[in-house]
C-alpha cells in the first residue's frame, strides 16, 4: 500500500439560485484540510453544467458538451474516493447529480463514496438512502458513516460558520475515516488487478 495522499472529490451537489451547498461544502472542506492524508479537489456541479441529453455510446457531442464531459470525467477518473454534499429535495436528490452519475460509469466504480447531507429535519437522509442504491449500480461503495445537518438553513452564519460544529466535525471525522481506509484498501487493489464488471 503506498502512502501517497488519497485523492478525494467534494462533490456539490445543488446548483439551485440561492443554494446553501456551498457553505456545507466549505464547512467539510476545511474538515478534510486537517487531514494530510487526502488530497482534496473540490467540484461543484455548477460549473460542470452537463446536458441533460446523455448521448449514445460512442457519439459525438456538441463541443461544448465535450468540453464539460472531458473535463469532469478527467477529475472523476482521477479521485480514488468521493464525498458527496446533497440536499434533499422532495424526499430525494438533486437532478443535476443524478445526471452527472449517468453520464460516467468506469469513473465511480471501486471507489468509495461518502455522504455530507443536509436538509429540513431530516437532513437529508432520505436522499443518502436513494444514492446508496444509484451509487452501488456504477460499483461505488458507499461508506456507512454520514454527516446529516437537520435544518441546515439555520445553523451557518453569514460567514458560513456553522453553529454547534462539535457533533458534525466527530462524524465529519468518523466519515473520513471510512472513506480513508477503503480509499486506500480499493486503490491498491486496483492497481493489482482491473475490478471485474
Ligand atoms: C424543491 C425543493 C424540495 C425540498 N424538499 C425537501 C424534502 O423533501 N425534505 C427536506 O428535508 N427538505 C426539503 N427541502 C429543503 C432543502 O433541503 C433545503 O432548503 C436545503 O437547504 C436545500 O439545499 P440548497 O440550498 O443547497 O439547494 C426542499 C427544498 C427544495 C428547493
Amino acid at each position: 500500500m503506498t502512502d501517497e495522499p488519497l485523492s478525494l472529490a467534494v462533490i456539490t451537489a445543488s446548483v439551485r439560485d440561492g443554494r446553501l451547498g456551498p457553505a456545507v461544502a466549505d464547512w467539510f472542506l476545511t474538515q478534510v484540510k486537517e487531514r494530510p492524508e487526502f488530497a482534496v479537489q473540490g467540484v461543484d456541479l455548477i460549473d460542470h453544467p452537463l446536458p441533460l441529453i446523455l448521448p449514445e455510446p460512442g457519439g459525438t457531442l456538441p463541443i461544448e458538451a465535450a468540453r464539460i464531459r472531458e473535463s469532469l470525467r478527467s477529475v472523476l477518473a482521477r479521485a480514488d474516493a468521493f464525498v458527496v454534499v446533497t440536499p434533499e429535495y422532495n424526499h430525494s436528490f438533486p437532478a443535476a447529480l443524478k445526471n452527472t452519475v449517468d453520464w460516467f460509469y468506469q469513473e465511480w466504480a471501486a471507489k468509495p463514496v461518502g455522504f455530507v447531507s443536509y436538509g429540513g429535519l431530516s437532513g437529508g437522509i432520505r436522499a443518502v438512502e436513494q444514492l446508496r442504491q444509484v451509487f452501488a449500480e456504477v460499483h461505488a461503495l458507499t461508506v456507512r458513516e454520514n454527516v446529516a445537518l437537520p435544518l441546515a438553513g439555520k445553523r451557518f452564519d453569514a460567514q458560513g460558520r456553522l453553529d454547534d460544529p462539535e457533533p458534525s466535525a466527530l462524524s465529519a471525522g468518523l466519515l473520513l475515516d471510512q472513506v480513508g481506509w477503503w480509499g486506500r484498501a480499493l486503490r491498491t487493489a486496483r492497481g493489482q488487478s482491473p475490478y471485474p464488471r
